[in-house]
Order: C-alpha cells, then structure tokens, then sequence
C-alpha cells in the first residue's frame, strides 16, 4: 500500500507523487496505456560547453552522476521491470538516452520480454557547440519505443504521422529543436524535454484520453504535454523542487489563452487538430475512461 503522503498533487487529469520512482510504483496497483521515461544518463562527469557565450559545466545534478556499468545496468533492469507492471497488455514504453545509457536500457528491455518497435533519433536542429573541437558536435539523443508483449498489437496513429511528414510515412529520424526559451517561463529544469517532442510521442502512441505514466517526471513536461493532448497523467519525482515547477506549469494552463498559444506554438498540434482521431474523444474505450488511480 502507497503511503498517502506520497501523493504531492492530485487532479482527475494530472497527479504527481513525490519519492523514489521505484519503491513508489511497487507500492500500487494500476496500468498505464502508454510510459515514457526520460531517466538518468548518468552523464554528468564534469563535461563542459557554451551558453550565452561563456564556459560551463554541463553536470545536470547528483542523480546524473555516473556509476558504473553493473550499478547502470541494474538500476535499468529495476526500474523498467516495475513500469512492465503499470503497462496494459497492449500499451507501449518510450525511453530517451545517449550512448550512456541507450544500450544497457535496450538490452534490459529485451531481456524483460519487451518487443522494440523503433529507436528514433531526435536530430537537435540547434545544438550546443562543442568546444573541444577534438570530436563531432553532439546533436542527437535516442528514444527507444517499445511494446509490452511480442504478439499483443499496440497503437500507432500511423495515418496522423504521415500527415505530419507532408503526407509521406514517418521516418525514425526527427528534426525538432531543443527546448525554447517560453517553454521556461515558470523554471527551469536542467535536463527538461522540449514539448514538441513529447506531444509528436502521445500523438503517435495513444488515443484522447489514455492513461500516461512518467516515473522520472522532472519538471512534468510529459504531463504538460497530455494536458495539451487530453490524455491523463501520472508523475513521480524524487525532487520538490521539480515537483513544484511541474505545479506551476500545469496552474499556467488553467488560463484558456495560454493554452491556446502553447498550442499554436506546437506544429504537431495545430495540424493534428483537424483530424477526426484528435477530435473524437470517444476514442477511449468505455473501460479505459472510467479508470481512475486507486488513491
Ligand atoms: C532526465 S530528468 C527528466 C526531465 C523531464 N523529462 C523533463 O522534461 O523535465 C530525470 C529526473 O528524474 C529524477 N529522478 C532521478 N532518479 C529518480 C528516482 N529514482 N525516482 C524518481 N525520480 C528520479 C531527477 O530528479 C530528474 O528530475
């Protein structure tokens, strides 16, 4: 039984516990139509690079820092197999990484038992220059997208993301850019997803009104993203601090105009719009939209 005190903030729609992803999810009962996870990279050993013209340390934070490849590698398996438990048996699980940690996350979740369905690469269209100039400019990170089981088919909105792409399938390489400044305006969170990316993501991998769970949430763009999308959101992060920003964005939406220009400001969005899938919210199956987190 989850500890009541977990809970950090509760809506029908957006909730968010705070604590360690992996205890906490061991401690409930309940499956999700979709996951994504955007975990530790375990990158953060004292690298360096450009902002606004000046030098400085890319560490992202303690939990970033890198340990070795057994403690990589177990910490994958643990985790991965509890979001295994909160998935239906149709449901699908994006995790995002770099070489750092991308090959012991695909291993992990083919040993579990998940089939991978594609890795898309995210081809950052405004990277960070690199200032060593020893080695290329890093301007990729990867996204594993998986089902839960081999022979259960899973959701994808083929149709939609052939739209999207001008009316030619969907390639497993994606140009979107890195996050924007407004996507900052109420913090900021040192590795936080642009909202593109997560809302092309849910486009592609759910129907209105699906259940999303994030187990390393930060600063809750996964949740933004299902707010602007009508999907439903589970969060859970170990920080208060990016607990408090995934509050504050998700306050900023309760105001109709700002949804209206974060929506605009999402391509994928205002394209989606016009398509009936988006716009039928019966899409839902009647067993899915009565669901609701058992705290
Ligand atoms: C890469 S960031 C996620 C950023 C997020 N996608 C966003 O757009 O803001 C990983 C987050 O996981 C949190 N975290 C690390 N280990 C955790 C754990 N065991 N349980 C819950 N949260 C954890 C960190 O505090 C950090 O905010």
């Amino acid at each position: 039984m989850m500890n009541k005190k977990a809970i950090y903030h509760r809506a029908d729609d957006f909730t968010l516990l705070h604590g360690d992803c992996i205890r906490l999810m061991s401690e409930f009962d309940f499956k999700f139509d979709m996951i994504f996870a955007d975990p530790p990279y375990f990158l953060s050993n004292g690298g360096i690079s450009v902002q606004s013209g000046k030098v400085v340390c890319v560490d992202k934070g303690e939990w970033d820092k890198g340990g070795s490849p057994e403690h990589i590698d177990l910490f994958n398996e643990e985790w991965i197999a509890e979001c295994r438990e909160h998935l239906t048996e149709n449901g699908t699980i994006w995790i995002s990484g770099t070489y750092h940690n991308i090959f012991s996350v695909a291993n992990k979740l083919t040993q579990l038992g998940f089939k991978i369905l594609n890795v898309i690469t995210w081809a950052k269209t405004n990277p960070p220059p690199n200032i060593s100039c020893r080695y290329f400019t890093y301007s990729t990170e990867f996204i594993i997208w998986a089902r839960k089981c081999p022979k259960k088919p899973h959701y994808f909105n083929y149709d939609l993301m052939k739209l999207l792409n001008e009316n030619k399938q969907m390639t497993d390489v994606w140009r979107l850019p890195a996050i924007a400044r407004w996507e900052k305006s109420q913090g900021k969170h040192p590795t936080q997803k642009p909202l593109a990316l997560l809302v092309r993501i849910i486009l592609a991998s759910t129907r209105h009104g699906a259940w999303i769970l994030d187990p390393f949430s930060g600063s809750g763009t996964t949740g933004i993203a299902a707010s602007l999308t009508g999907r439903r959101y589970l969060g859970i992060e170990r920080e208060k601090e990016y607990l408090d920003l995934s509050i504050r964005r998700r306050v900023e939406l309760e105001n109709g105009s700002i949804v209206k220009s974060y929506r605009k400001k999402i391509r994928d969005i205002v394209i989606a719009d016009g398509e009936p899938e988006e716009a039928d919210i019966f899409g839902v199956t009647d067993e899915n939209r009565i669901q609701d987190l058992p705290f």
